[in-house]
Parts: C-alpha cells; sequence; structure tokens
C-alpha cells in the first residue's frame, strides 16, 4: 500500500473514496474539504439517523454524481473525544471495511479528529498503522487470493499541516509490521528455520546498510550452544542463528541488539502439548519476527545507529534424538541448565543468543519473545509484558509503547524469584514453577545478561489473536522499531 499526506480540499485529488469520521453532531469540521453539498448531505443522514456514529461503527455511502468522490465511508466516532486506544480501533476499523471493496485510491480524514493529549503528527501515524493493519489479508497459501475486491492500492491522508516526517516513519514502520504479520502467520511448514534464514537474506541484499551472517548447527557446536542445540536435536528441520547487522554510522559504534524467538513451531518437545490449540504455536517465531520487522523499519529509515538483530530459528518437536526432561545441558555462558520441561523451550533458545550477541559489546540488549502462556494470563492481548532490572531503560521502552500503541506494561524482575529455579541437578533448571511464570523465565534470561543493560518482551499474548483469521498482529516490531528512531534522535 502507498501512503502519502495532503492538505489539498478533495475536488482536487482523484480518489475513489473518502474515509470520514461521524459524530452524533455531524461529520468532523475537517470534512469541510469534502464540498459544501456533499457534507450537508452526511449531516441530513447523521441527522436522520441513517448513519450510525457510534464509535468504530463504518457504513460506505455512494455519493450522488457530480460529488469530489463517488463514496464516503463513514466511521463513527462516537460524542467525545477519543482515547488514543479507541482512535486506534477506529482506524483499523476503516481498514477493515475497505479490504473487500473496490476503492482504489482512498482518501482518509480521521486526523481531524479529537484525540484527548495527542497531536496532529501522532494521529497521522496511527491513521496510516490503524488502516494497514486493518487492510491486511493473509493471503500467501490460497488458491483464490482475493475472496472480494482487490482492496486499496493507495491513501492519501489528510491532515491540517505537512506531516512528511510522520508519514515517512509510519510508512517503514507499517512495512515492518507487515513482514512481522506475514511471517507469522505463514504455516510451520513453510515457514521453517531456513525460510526465516532466507528472509534475512534478502533484507541484506535490499539494503546496502545490512549485513547478515547465519550459524548452522555444527557453527553452534563449535562455539558450545548446548541449550539452544538440545531444543533443536529433536527436528529434522535444521536451526539457523540468523544475525542481521546494520550499519548506520560509519564508526564502531557500540550497536543496539535485538534478540527474538524463532521457534517456527512449538510442540513442546517430549513435555508435549495437548492437542487443543496446538496449531497456534505456529505463531512462536513471531518473537523473531517482530524483530525482523523493527530491523527492516530502521534500514529502511536508514537510522543513524547501528543495530544487530538476532534470532535463533529452531523447530521444538519430540523424537528419538529430543532432549528429555532432567537432561542437564552446558550453555553457551558456561551454566549449566536442568531441562525439567521441554516445554520451557524459549528461554534455552534465547539463553545462548543473549550470551552470542554481547560479543557485539551492545549498548542494549532487547530480546523479544512469546514466552509464556502466564503473560498472557497476566495482561491478555493489550499489553507486552516487560521486565528488565534497568528503571532507565524500562521507561524508554514503555514511552515507545504509548507513542506508537504497542505498548507494554512492566512486570517486577526482583531476586525473590530466582529461588524457583533452585536445583540441586545443575546451576538452575528452566522451570519456575505455577506462580508467576511469566517473571521466572524473564529471571532465567537474565541470569545470561548479568554484564549488560537488557530487558525482555513477553509477547505472547500481544503477537498474534486468537481464534481469529488472519491472527497475528505484527507486534511487537512496532515497539521495537520506535525504539530504535528515539534512539537515532527522533
Ligand atoms: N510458546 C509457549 C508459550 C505460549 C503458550 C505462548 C501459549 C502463547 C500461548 C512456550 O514455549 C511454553 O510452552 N511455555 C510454557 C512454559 C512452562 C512449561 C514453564 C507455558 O507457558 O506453559
Ligand atoms: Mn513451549
Ligand atoms: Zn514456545
Amino acid at each position: 500500500m502507498e501512503y502519502a499526506t495532503s492538505s489539498a480540499p478533495l475536488s482536487e485529488l482523484e480518489v475513489d473514496c473518502a474515509v470520514i469520521g461521524v459524530t452524533p453532531a455531524g461529520p468532523l469540521p475537517g470534512s469541510g474539504p469534502l464540498g459544501e453539498a456533499a457534507t450537508s448531505e452526511l449531516a441530513r443522514m447523521i441527522e436522520a439517523r441513517t448513519i450510525d456514529t457510534r464509535h468504530a461503527k463504518v457504513q460506505l455511502l455512494p455519493l450522488p454524481k457530480g460529488q469530489p468522490v463517488q463514496h464516503v465511508l463513514a466511521v463513527g466516532l462516537g460524542g467525545k473525544p477519543l482515547s488514543p486506544a479507541e482512535f486506534r480501533k477506529a482506524c483499523e476499523a476503516a481498514g477493515k471495511a475497505l479490504r473487500d471493496r473496490h476503492c482504489a485510491r482512498v482518501v482518509n480524514l480521521l486526523a481531524h479528529a479529537e484525540v484527548t493529549d495527542r497531536a496532529e503528527a501522532w494521529k497521522v501515524r496511527q491513521v496510516l498503522l490503524g488502516f494497514d493493519a486493518g487492510a491486511y489479508r493473509y493471503v500467501a497459501t490460497k488458491k483464490k487470493p482475493s475472496e472480494a475486491g482487490p482492496g486499496t492500492e493507495s491513501v492519501l491522508i489528510h491532515s491540517s499541516e505537512a506531516q512528511a516526517e510522520a508519514l515517512r516513519e509510519a510508512s517503514a514502520i507499517a512495512r515492518g509490521m507487515a513482514l512481522a504479520r506475514e511471517l507469522g502467520n505463514l504455516p510451520p511448514n513453510i515457514c521453517t528455520p531456513e525460510h526465516l534464514a532466507v528472509q534475512a537474506r534478502e533484507i541484506a541484499d535490499r539494503y546496502s546498510s545490512v549485513s547478515v551472517e547465519i550459524l548452522d548447527r555444527q557453527e553452534m557446536e563449535e562455539l558450545g550452544m548446548g541449550a539452544l542445540l538440545a531444543v533443536a536435536s529433536g527436528s529434522r528441520n535444521e536451526p539457523r542463528l540468523i544475525i542481521l547487522r546494520h550499519q548506520g554510522t560509519g564508526s564502531d559504534d557500540a550497536p543496539y541488539a535485538l534478540v527474538g524467538k524463532g521457534i517456527t513451531f512449538d510442540t513442546g518437545g517430549i513435555s508435549i502439548k495437548p492437542r487443543q490449540g496446538m496449531e497456534e504455536m505456529k505463531y512462536d517465531m513471531c518473537g523473531g519476527a517482530g524483530v525482523f520487522g523493527a530491523f527492516l523499519s530502521c534500514a529502511e529509515l536508514n537510522l543513524p545507529i547501528n543495530v544487530v538483530a538476532a534470532s535463533p530459528a529452531v523447530e521444538n518437536m519430540p523424537d528419538g534424538a529430543a532432549c528429555r526432561p532432567a537432561d542437564v545441558v552446558t550453555t553457551l555462558s558456561g551454566q549449566t541448565v536442568e531441562i525439567l520441561n521441554t516445554d520451557a523451550e524459549g528461554r534455552l533458545i534465547l539463553c545462548d543468543t543473549l550470551t552470542y550477541v554481547q560479543r557485539y559489546q551492545p549498548r542494549t540488549i532487547i530480546d523479544t519473545a512469546t514466552l509464556t502462556g502466564a503473560c498472557v494470563v497476566a495482561l491478555g492481548q493489550h499489553a507486552s509484558g516487560l521486565m528488565t532490572p534497568d528503571d532507565a531503560l524500562a521507561d524508554e521502552l514503555l514511552s515507545a509503547g504509548e507513542a506508537i500503541h504497542d505498548r507494554a506494561w512492566r512486570l517486577p524482575l526482583w531476586d525473590e524469584y530466582q529461588e524457583q529455579l533452585d536445583t540441586p541437578y545443575a546451576d538452575f533448571s528452566n522451570l519456575g514453577g505455577m506462580p508467576a511464570g511469566a517473571i521466572t523465565a524473564g529471571c532465567f534470561l537474565a541470569r545470561f545478561c548479568e554484564d549488560a543493560r537488557w530487558a525482555h518482551l513477553d509477547v505472547a499474548g500481544s503477537a498474534w489473536i486468537g481464534g481469529t483469521r488472519d491472527g497475528a498482529t505484527g507486534r511487537p516490531a512496532g515497539i521495537l522499531a520506535q525504539y530504535l528512531i528515539d534512539r537515532a534522535g527522533g
């Protein structure tokens, strides 16, 4: 999808459809560019209640000939100024309503809506990101890709001031989120570790600032990644450790490191999962996909920082060669781990990757993973779980999440939780028991990052919406991209 901004009257734009916010008081004042006749016709329909103005209700209305556009998509905004979350929802509803239609060129006037505590640049970003997410449809493995209309090709975002910078950043973030969504939705027989490696190579081919390195099983053995390889040992799909680097400053400035869990399918291994809902474990690589997405945005914007994005891509299967509960493995850090549950595999592949990226002496390390069902119980789908011992880093991530509306909420990582990992048979185990399952997973990872500025984002609840089509959300590519943009100075 192509996006641009404009402040011209609609009569000067060649578009098929205008997306307009409607409230019980009438069409938004900003719909002025629609022209007087159409505006008063809309006002009459709102008065007659032919148009539903309740929040996020949408209606596609044909306009009589002679008007500057043939169709209006009326998006209900309710009677009050919107919260940021309500505004984002209305923007997504607009995208969703048009994805089955034949409106190729759209002008979107939602940025004229009133949103509490948010300036126009923020609204323009959300109009773009919300529309892009709403208009997305998974088609990669369908014989007939389009069930209905071809959807939208271009969107002009109408604003009172030029918003070039907001548009540029939001377009780059939208592309990153689209990549993360698409990789998340792909089936696990296609989206294998090697498939993810190929995606990374393609990103490296596209940008001169980017290089890629991919480690195979043998190279990981030579390094001593005993935890990662224990998870990989049950699968015929060879593991890959994928490392993308963006050189945005000429010098050898310390990079920002991102690490994303890339379990391409999580059966649980020998501690096998129940059959109900196991298909959702194709999404268990969404941390890795989110990291690739944020990395893509960063490369697209050519941010003046250095970035390392690493994803251990591994499939967790039961097999004669699989690891078992009670196995003790030696991690790359030298610490030993008793694998008490082979389904707590995410932390095992992440810990060796976290140790590995420290060779780049990164400024900060942020890892992200669909790590625990406990995080879904704690926070649901709206917030990712943020854990870090570093208060300043926590604040940076929380505010990046607010800014792009890919929000996180902090959970404590107090030392007291660490003892839940105690075992007589190794330095510690990979299992913390039922209480505070998201936090004890974070505690496990913390043991590999003691000398680094590090944060962990559990996206088990936010990376996909269960039981829906096109389930992957593209998160956490948004918050990670915004974090990098902020570090690059705005
Ligand atoms: N990928 C799962 C976490 C998960 C489960 C995410 C359900 C979203 C929905 C992870 O590998 C896992 O299996 N975690 C276990 C950990 C437990 C064995 C300590 C879990 O959450 O049950
Ligand atoms: Mn698991
Ligand atoms: Zn998993």
